[in-house]
């Protein structure tokens, strides 16, 4: 076989085990692995590198992605179809791996609706694709928000402020939620729920009355329930997403205004998404790889390798990818006893 490999949308921890993972199974198989630039662009431009053995050693540990990455839909592009079906005749190319969330994976289930031979991998530091119980690059996130939720407690303490940390999370509130009840916060804002600025208010005043400093962890994609906080900056990708950021700056002003106290906005963007994955992420997203190998080796297409319990199982992709997977309110139930 012939496998071509790309990685689409935000880069994440993992990534590269992934392409190393599928390399090495390949190869022992007897099969070639090429890569494409650029996520989808790359197959749209015939923008190919060769994957072998000596090309992925050293990447297990390393952040990003070495193919690069992109937002490119090939489908909102005159002859985008057409052009990326010429590219894999040319390369001779039997089956892809898609390494993606929810957009690049959208893509691949189209182009195995017209015969194409694919097998996705899920990845997202977001963790909100339908049908896997974790994504990769998740988990690292989580520990780089958590970390700098620490060193804010002393801070913050320190200096009687209140930090309002936020951190990535567009449709779904998985960092905030997982970071925000491993770091302590005061108050987790996730998108799910449209929070009420009163309670905020009043859970920070009760942290200052009990001699500490308030942390809030919003998600960016994060909303009051009533009036307007922002905050995007008006600017879309290729898959029509806005371009979020302002809502803990936003929420900081009205906090300091409202308890009396200063109040600071750190914003831990893409620090989550860059650096060496956790371990964690490292298995997965190695086990993902194999299993990838693996589900084209047994001849399957439209599916993705997902994680089920313990297990790593094919699910189709067309599944997987038509909801997102959203934090449900039991879960945030569970952050809230510790709110104030
Ligand atoms: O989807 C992953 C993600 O990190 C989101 O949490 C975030 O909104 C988005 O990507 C940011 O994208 P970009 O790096 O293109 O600004």
């Amino acid at each position: 076989m012939r496998i071509g490999i790309l990685t689409g949308g935000g880069d994440c921890p993992g990534l590269n085990a992934v392409i190393r993972a599928v390399v090495r199974k390949a190869t022992a198989a007897g099969d070639e692995v090429v890569g494409f630039r650029d996520g989808w662009r790359g197959v749209l431009d015939d923008d190919t590198v060769a994957l072998d053995l000596a090309a992925v050693r050293g990447l297990l540990p390393r952040g990003g992605t070495v193919l690069g990455t992109s937002r490119t839909n090939p489908y909102a592009v005159e002859g985008g179809a057409g052009r990326m079906v010429a590219t894999l005749e040319r390369h001779r190319i039997d089956a892809l791996v898609p390494v993606g969330g929810e957009d690049t994976l959208g893509v691949a289930a189209k182009l195995a609706g017209e015969g194409i031979r694919v097998v996705g991998v899920p990845k997202t530091i977001d963790n909100d694709l339908d049908g896997t119980d974790y994504t990769f690059g998740f988990d690292t996130a989580v520990g780089v928000a958590m970390e700098a939720i620490d060193r804010l407690h002393t801070t913050g303490d320190s200096h009687h402020r209140t930090l309002v940390v936020e951190v990535m999370g567009r449709h779904a509130g998985w960092i905030a939620l997982h970071a925000g009840m491993a770091g302590g916060a005061t108050v987790v804002l996730v998108p799910e729920r449209p929070f009420d600025v009163d309670a905020v208010v009043a859970h920070c005043l009760h942290r200052f009355e009990s001699g500490y400093s308030p942390i809030v962890v919003v998600s960016e994609g994060a909303r009051p329930a009533d009036g307007d906080l922002v905050t995007s900056t008006g600017q879309t990708d290729a898959f029509g997403h806005v371009r979020l950021g302002g809502i803990g700056v936003a929420l900081a002003a009205v906090l300091e205004e409202r308890t009396g106290r200063e109040s600071r906005a750190v914003v831990l963007g893409h620090v989550q998404r860059g650096g060496t994955p956790s371990a964690f992420d490292r298995v997965l997203a190695t086990r993902f790889g194999l299993a990838a190998v693996d589900a084209l080796a047994a001849g399957l297409s439209g599916v993705m390798v997902a994680l089920r319990g313990t297990d790593v199982v094919p699910v189709p992709i067309a599944e997987a990818t038509a909801r997102l997977k959203l934090v449900p309110l039991e879960r945030y139930a569970e952050v809230e006893v510790f709110f104030g």
